[in-house]
Parts: C-alpha cells; sequence; structure tokens
C-alpha cells in the first residue's frame, strides 16, 4: 500500500511515524510546500528504521504531487493548526483555501485515491473535499471521532483508576470544543457500563475534558496536538490496509443516516479496503439525539461560510 501524508508538520510526520512503525505500508510519501522540509522528516524518519525495525520507505516532496501518482490512501494534514484560545472553526478562511489546493492535486494524481482528512475545522473540511471532487462518498472520511475517542477512554481510566485497556467507547457528533456528543450511556469497563463505576457529576467531568480535549493540549502546547491525532489516523489507516472492518466514529458525508442530509459528521462507521464499508446506526437517547442535531446545526452554520 502506498501512503501519500500532505503536510510535513507535528500531525503529519507523527501519521508517517506511526503507520512506518506499525509496518503494514510499503511506501509513504510525505509532501509539504516548505522547501526540504518533507525530504528532511523523510530522511529522519528513515533513519529510524533500522533501530526501530520497519521496512516502510518514506520519502519527502516539497509540493511535487506527481510523487504521489497510485496513492491508495491519502491523508490531509495541512493548514493552519489552532492556537491557544482559538477554536478550530477559525481556521476556517486560510485552510479551506489549502485543502481545495490540495486535493484538486492529490486527486489529478491518484483517482482511486481514499482521502483522510485531518485539518482543521474538520467536519467542514472533509464536506468541502465531497463539494470539490468527484470521489465517491465511501471515499472520503473525516479523522475526529477516532481521536475523540481515544480522548474519552483516556479520561474515562482516569477517572475510573484502571488500565486503558479495560474501556471501551465512542464519542459521535462535531469534531469541536461544544458539538462533541461522548456516548457515556453505551462506554464499558469490560462490558460493564460505567454509570455503574461513577457517579453522574463525576461522568459529566469526563465528558466536558474530552471535549475540551484538544483546546486543553493547545493551552499546554501553545499550538494543537500531534501524536493522538498521528495514532487516530495511522489505525483508520491500518483498517483499510489490512480490511480489518473495524468501527470507528468516523466524518462522513450523511444521505439520510440519523435523519441529516449533506452534512459530514462523526458517526460509527465499519472501515476497510473500499474506505468506508457501511455507516453503523446506532438508537440514540432523546439527550443525545438533542445534543447530536444541535452540533449539526453548527457544523452547518461553519460550512456555509465555505465559498466553492
Ligand atoms: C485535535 O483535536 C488536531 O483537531 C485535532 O487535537
Amino acid at each position: 500500500m502506498k501512503v501519500t501524508v500532505v503536510g510535513a508538520g507535528a500531525v503529519g510526520a507523527s501519521c508517517a511515524e506511526y503507520i512506518a512503525m506499525k509496518n503494514f505500508a510499503s511506501e509513504v510519501v510525505l509532501v509539504d510546500i516548505k522547501e526540504g522540509f518533507a525530504e528532511g522528516k523523510a530522511m529522519d524518519l528513515m533513519q529510524t528504521a533500522s533501530l526501530n525495525g520497519f521496512d516502510t520507505k518514506i520519502t519527502g516532496s516539497t509540493n511535487d504531487y506527481s510523487k504521489t501518482s497510485g496513492t491508495d490512501v491519502a491523508v490531509i494534514t495541512s493548514g493552519i493548526p489552532r492556537k491557544p484560545g482559538m477554536t478550530r472553526e477559525e481556521l476556517i478562511g486560510t485552510n479551506a483555501n489549502i485543502v481545495k489546493s490540495v486535493i484538486d492535486q492529490l486527486v489529478e494524481h491518484s483517482p482511486e485515491v481514499i482521502v483522510i482528512v485531518v485539518s482543521n475545522p474538520m467536519d467542514t473540511m472533509t464536506y468541502l473535499v465531497h463539494k470539490a471532487t468527484d470521489l465517491p462518498k465511501e471515499r472520503i472520511i473525516g479523522m475526529g471521532g477516532a481521536l475523540d475517542s481515544a480522548r474519552f477512554k483516556y479520561r474515562l481510566a482516569e477517572a475510573l483508576d484502571c488500565p486503558i485497556s479495560d474501556v471501551d467507547g465512542m464519542v459521535i457528533g462535531a469534531h469541536s470544543d461544544t458539538g462533541m456528543v461522548p456516548l457515556t450511556r453505551l462506554a464499558s469497563r469490560n462490558g460493564v457500563p460505567v454509570t455503574a463505576f461513577l457517579s453522574e457529576s463525576e461522568l459529566e467531568q469526563v465528558e466536558q475534558e474530552t471535549r475540551v480535549g484538544g483546546a486543553t493540549l493547545t493551552k499546554l502546547l501553545g499550538t494543537s496536538a500531534w501524536y493522538a491525532p498521528g495514532a487516530a489516523v495511522a489505525e483508520m489507516v491500518r483498517a483499510i490496509a489490512q480490511d480489518s472492518k473495524k468501527m470507528f466514529p468516523c466524518s462522513l458525508l450523511l444521505e439520510g443516516e440519523y435523519g441529516l442530509n449533506d452534512i459530514c459528521f462523526g458517526v460509527p462507521a465499519i472501515i476497510g479496503k473500499n474506505g468506508v464499508e457501511q455507516i453503523v446506526e446506532i438508537a440514540l437517547s432523546e439527550d443525545e439525539k438533542s445534543k447530536f442535531n444541535a452540533a449539526a446545526e453548527s457544523v452547518r452554520d461553519v460550512n456555509s461560510s465555505l465559498k466553492f
């Protein structure tokens, strides 16, 4: 499998590193607009190959998309990250232009590509990729829910004082500070509902810490996070490469599912060799439904400022 990662910044480089470390891809091409930057990151990563025991070949390219020809999966991380105090939505003007130019060049060289969108505001950037290309909807996937769910599990394990491997849970809805919908009702510790262990106020705190997971890190780091976003992408790419049919919440074009249309929004999906193999519809409680629908409205507001 050939993977292209556009944007060799912290998130892009972490994606490339985790993909290589998992050793399932034959090739990773890193692309960046900054002269020599992707080549440098690729060379540095390749010099870890004998130490870390991977055979994936990583190369870099300064904006030469001919090097990406025949890409099976492309990850778009390019654009500006948020600074402390900023929302993901504030990045739209700059990032929409960047994502539009990236997707045109990617598809020109790899018409069969499956695209994973990471750039923020992610749900809107995923929608933009739909509008800007003729790619079938199963080949356009926004990465947010896999990351938000990992953060949810981290916070749950912390509150439960247990190993993360004991915990399962999922976050759907928007990849935004207010629009995430952690499915606490369905979260479990080894199959036992977390509601059996934690009080309502403890669970509310877990949910709130999950929603602002990215903002908390942006405040601490001065820029947005990269390890967990990179790891979340790598797991999704692996599910495609290995046709594992693993379930992740992803931002997908909805055409009636969950009562929504003409929006990219976080819902559970089965991921395999064709990209999205199936959207999984689960029955939401009234409370979850109202949070989910309110978040969809806020994503629509952001989408309305896109120009095609
Ligand atoms: C985050 O939540 C980068 O949006 C990403 O960290």
